[in-house]
């Protein structure tokens, strides 16, 4: 049953569907789904071999880390070491997009954590990603269920047009909601860091944990491997318009233009993709990337938004879908 789509209840997904979906997972198998945030490729988190396999369908870099979902937070003590500002954390964010990076015990494969001796570990709020950890009966590692380097999936035909003969179901729950990935932070040290910002805004951390920053622009120095390598690029190049300043000219020289913001642009623009907030940019992120690509525009404008809130993770996408042409 290779590459098989399978639509699913997004509320009230089939219990025989993920019971087997399930199967394949505790069988060593790849299973993509959704979660809030974007499409995962979920393995056995604690089977060196199946996890090996996600690194193969995806082609992904091995030193590059997972995220183990989990369907319930007393599933953490099994694998990771919790301290009390992650029992904090949890409280106030799970189920949702914040992964928190913790201690790993042994039993977590290192293949699974990209040798670190650290975990990432979230639960979504996905009620089909829920079902489907609850089927399985053991964490699931899920990165993002793109080709490496491409565009995150935020629907199950993106998943399948990027890896379809490599993954042996695929759980089509409709478009995610969140549209950008988790919020990853390290709480494994004694200061918390801000690895990748994402779902959960900084704001909202910072009222629980303080003064937490995030460089932008310092790629290269950052501690989350993930966040150092090729991502999210489409084929054409991609331009970034910052805000706070007018549309600059030699943009509209390239000779079919894409766009994807809020701001309007003008009106030679071939191709617009716009959006009436930074929570409806962020959702339709990742398919507007590939809409305009597929469009045949031979570059894509994309507006940046103001750093509060969801735009911090918008920027961070935007500047990483910009920085590898
Ligand atoms: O929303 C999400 O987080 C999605 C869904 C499927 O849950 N998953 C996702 O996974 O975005 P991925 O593999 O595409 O991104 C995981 C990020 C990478 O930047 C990785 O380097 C970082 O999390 N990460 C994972 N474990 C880590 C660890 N132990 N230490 C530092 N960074 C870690
Ligand atoms: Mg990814």
């Amino acid at each position: 049953m290779s590459g098989r789509l399978v639509k699913v209840d997004r509320w009230n997904p089939d219990p025989e569907i993920m019971r087997e979906a399930g199967g394949v997972i505790r069988r060593g198998g790849l299973v993509a789904f959704p979660t809030e945030t974007v499409y995962g490729l979920g393995a056995n988190a604690l089977d060196a071999a199946a996890v090996a396999g996600i690194f193969r369908a995806k082609g992904r870099p091995s030193d590059n880390p997972l995220i183990v979902h989990v369907q319930d937070p007393t599933e953490v003590p099994a694998f990771a070491v919790l301290n009390d500002m992650a029992l904090r954390l949890i409280d106030l964010f799970w189920p949702g997009p914040l992964t928190l990076v913790l201690p790993s015990l042994e039993i977590v494969p290192p293949v699974t954590r990209g040798g670190l001796d650290t975990v990432g570990v979230r639960m979504p709020s996905h009620p089909v990603a829920l079902a489907l950890i609850a089927e399985a009966g053991v964490p699931i590692a899920a990165p993002s269920a793109n080709r490496s380097g491409r565009p995150s999936p935020t629907e199950a035909d993106v998943v399948f047009h990027d890896l379809g003969e490599g993954v042996d179901m695929i759980l089509d729950g409709g478009p995610t909601e969140v549209g950008v990935e988790s919020t990853v932070l390290d709480v494994s040290g004694e200061v918390p860091v801000l690895l990748r910002p994402g779902g959960v805004g900084l704001e909202a951390l910072n009222e629980v944990l303080g003064q937490i920053s995030f460089p932008e622009g310092d790629m290269e120095s950052r501690r989350s491997p993930g966040t150092r390598y090729r991502h999210y690029a489409p084929s054409v190049p991609v331009l970034l318009w910052s805000s706070g300043t007018v549309w600059p000219t030699e943009f509209t020289e390239s000779k079919r233009l894409g766009y994807l913001g809020l701001r309007r642009p003008p009106d030679q623009v071939a191709v617009k993709v716009l959006f009436d907030s930074p929570e409806h940019y962020a959702r339709g992120l990742f398919s507007g990337l590939r809409h305009l690509e597929r469009s045949g525009v031979s570059a894509i404008v994309a507006d940046l938004p103001e750093a509060s809130g969801i735009g911090l993770a918008l920027r961070d996408r935007l500047a990483r879908a910009a920085g590898f042409h």
